[in-house]
């Protein structure tokens, strides 16, 4: 079926709606991306915008990385596994699939998650800009690994109280997902057995490099001590 092959097109193109820049459009009539920071995700939106645009466009950026991550892992399951939710802490090989399917169907699961967050980075519809990817990360995690995604969730909380920079808890959190999932991998004896799931490694390592790679400028900004602080706005 021509299904493997769409559900990353399918992604592509639900990720690539730039909530952020309709809300600006909807909420005051702006071009979120003349406004703030300039990028058209939720960080922003709540810059620009407030709190309940904010929101709402996280809520939709994150559902626009989770909805297409779950129609692939349900449209295309391993066999003996059941559908989402499944919480299996990064341990989502054991299958009776043939070895060449089971990596063939997490091949789509885990393209099928890249694509939407290139959707969201480089969208056809702004001119393949776009924005950073975390809120739309999220949402893949949260269905492709969700203990993972819970905990990069609180190490992005506690990162953000503190310093009260965005930027650099999801720079932080990008950058501690490839660690987490080495770590899952190590904790579950799967390096030691040989039986590492690899490709779930290299998805982790890419979107974070990827994640961090989209916060260059926000990074120029950490040095040079001209990062905006979040501050609370009710009214912009
Ligand atoms: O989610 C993106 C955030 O980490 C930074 O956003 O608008 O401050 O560049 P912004």
């Amino acid at each position: 079926s021509l299904m493997p092959y769409a559900l990353p097109i399918l992604a592509f193109i639900i990720a690539a709606t730039p909530f952020g820049l309709i809300i600006g459009r909807m909420v005051k009539g702006i071009d979120i991306r003349e406004h703030g920071s300039g990028n058209i995700g939720t960080t922003n939106v709540f810059r620009v915008l407030g709190m309940w645009p904010g929101i709402i466009c996280l809520i939709l950026d994150i559902l626009k990385g989770f909805i297409p991550v779950v129609l692939a892992i349900n449209l295309l399951q391993f066999g003996d596994r059941q559908p989402i939710p499944h919480l299996a802490f990064l341990d989502s090989m054991r299958t009776t699939l043939p070895e060449s399917r089971q990596f063939f169907v997490q091949m789509v699961h885990i393209i099928t998650a890249l694509f939407a967050i290139l959707g969201h980075n480089y969208s056809p519809w702004l001119g393949f800009k776009g924005g950073k990817g975390i809120a739309t990360s999220l949402g893949v995690l949260l269905a492709l690994m969700p203990f993972a995604a819970l905990i990069l969730v609180l190490l992005f909380l506690i990162v953000f109280l503190i310093t009260r920079y965005v930027s650099l808890a999801s720079i932080i959190a990008a950058g501690s997902l490839p660690l987490l999932t080495l770590w899952g991998s190590w904790h579950h004896g799967r390096i030691q057995d040989g039986t590492w799931n690899i490709p779930l490694f290299m998805f982790s390592l890419a979107i974070g490099i990827l994640a961090i790679w989209k916060h260059r400028s926000n990074i120029q900004r950490l040095r040079n001590g001209t990062e905006n602080r979040f501050s609370k706005k009710t009214k912009a």
